[in-house]
């Protein structure tokens, strides 16, 4: 064996957590030199924001030294050249690698204070990072960071954002005088015209994510937005009220009309505890999180506590994890921004494993993995096994349904996915679609 393939045998064992592949393979091994005992080559990583970079270094050296021709071994990581998928759209947003947007179905929740800490959250960790505040009736990003200037002027024919801590920074607000009192009087399609404008025409340089603060709502104006550029990946913000699971579900379906993937719901204010280590007060009782695991298959539910500091720090223009890096608030977000990120980094490599769901006459649902494996399950069962609240009890959990209730030859009518991580049935019997995780669905077929 050649010591090439020694080097890229050995480095084989190591495998990228989230993509269950190795990084020779993945092809993340790059200008590899060999010269007698001296190797040196580059880990080239999907992101600058890497949750594992310093694992991977460690662990490439530690492998390669361990060959016994080997004695030095230099190891450099990189990222990839953003490449964009926008370039044909808008001279603007052509190095722009992901756009990431958050949205809320209601107003004051959060949003923006969520958007603008995860935005620091991931340009500390060395990614390059904007922020397009898309609300033009209430644009909040001139309170939550003060720019280093206010000048707002264009530049070949494109206007140059601001920025404010290394960030680049565009809004509404920074292009009125008065923050955009004159958005009032607006309607519908103008403010989309204008929003369009404002995004494609900001000369945005390279970034590996932009991140979009959505007006509130799942109306028109956001639906319009998210067919002007493709979005790569959803973050919902909800708080826990009552309705709120309702809200996260029209908000997930406002995406899966767009076909942009739902990566993460954060429950914001969601309890407040005074003492760290304390008890933990849920002051607008249960949230969604529950809900949306059982019956979406959504694991990437965050829970965000009311932290007075976070609402101080926005109100003096640093945003709280640039503020206070030390903190448990920006611990939170560190691992907020690290989902985001690897789930971004998942669907990129198409490593969102989804089984198909299908029906055959006479054989039933069938579930096909991706290696091909197939499972037959039987309707009456899948039915059975739904939890949404037309079945189960959502109080007591009990079951609404009773086996001898199904017609023997109830048969999917249609089939569709449900955000990322869930399917939807529409059956021959009743007139309320069952939602199942894929999860729910593996565990039917015993997987
Ligand atoms: N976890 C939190 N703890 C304490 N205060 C918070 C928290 N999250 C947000 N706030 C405060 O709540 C208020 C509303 O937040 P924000 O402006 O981010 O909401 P929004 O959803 O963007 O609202 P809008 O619909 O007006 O755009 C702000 O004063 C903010 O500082
Ligand atoms: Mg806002």
């Amino acid at each position: 064996m050649s010591k090439e393939n020694e080097v890229l045998e050995a480095l084989k064992v190591i495998i990228d957590p989230d993509l269950g592949r190795d990084i020779v393979s993945l092809g993340f091994i790059k200008d590899l030199h060999i010269d007698g005992g001296n190797v040196s080559f580059v880990v080239e990583l999907t992101t600058p924001a890497c949750p594992v970079k310093d694992r991977f270094q460690t662990e490439c050296e530690r492998v390669v030294s361990a060959l016994p021709w080997v004695e030095n071994v230099t190891v450099l990581m990189s990222a990839q050249k953003t490449k964009s998928p926008l370039q044909a759209q808008s001279p603007g947003l052509s190095r722009v690698a992901n756009i990431v947007a958050v949205s809320s179905c209601k107003g004051g929740v959060g949003k923006s204070t969520m958007a603008v800490n995860l935005a620091y959250t991931l340009a500390k960790t060395g990614a390059k990072v904007g922020i397009f505040d898309a609300d033009v009736y209430g644009p909040s990003l001139p309170t939550l960071v003060h720019p280093d200037t206010d000048e707002v002027y264009q530049q070949n024919g494109l206007i140059v954002p601001l920025e404010a801590h290394g960030v680049k920074l565009m809004s509404f607000g920074f292009v009125t005088p008065r923050g955009g009192e004159g958005a009032a009087i607006m309607r519908g399609p103008m403010v989309t015209q204008v929003i369009n404008q404002l995004l494609t025409g900001t000369d945005w340089g390279e970034l590996d994510y932009l991140v979009l603060d959505l007006p509130p709502g799942t109306g028109d104006v956001q639906l319009t937005l998210t067919q002007l550029v493709p979005i790569t990946a959803a973050i919902i913000v909800t708080t826990p009220q009552h309705l709120s699971f309702i809200d996260v579900v029209k908000g997930i379906q406002m995406f899966d009309k767009v076909k942009v993937p739902t990566v993460a719901v954060i429950e914001n204010m969601s309890y407040f505890q005074p003492e760290p280590d304390g008890e933990k007060y849920k002051l607008f009782g249960e949230g969604a999180r529950k809900k949306l695991i059982e019956q979406y298959g959504f694991q990437n539910t965050f829970e965000f506590p009311v932290v007075p500091r976070v609402a101080e720090m926005c109100d003096n223009g640093t945003p709280v994890v640039l503020e206070d890096p030390d903190s448990d608030t920006a611990r939170t977000f560190g691992e907020i921004g690290g989902m985001v990120v690897r789930e971004i980094s998942k669907l990129k490599h198409g490593a969102v494993e989804k089984p198909q769901v299908s029906f055959t006459a006479g054989r039933g649902i069938i579930l096909t993995l991706a290696d091909g494996t197939e499972y037959e399950l039987d309707p009456v069962d899948v039915r059975m096994a739904c939890r949404g609240a037309h079945t189960v009890d959502e109080l007591t959990g009990e079951q609404k349904i009773k086996r001898e209730d199904i017609p023997k030859n109830i048969h999917p009518t249609a089939i569709g996915k449900v955000g990322n991580y869930a399917v939807s049935i529409q059956w021959s019997w009743g007139n309320v679609p069952s939602i199942y995780p894929y999860e729910a669905l593996l565990a039917l077929a015993g997987e």
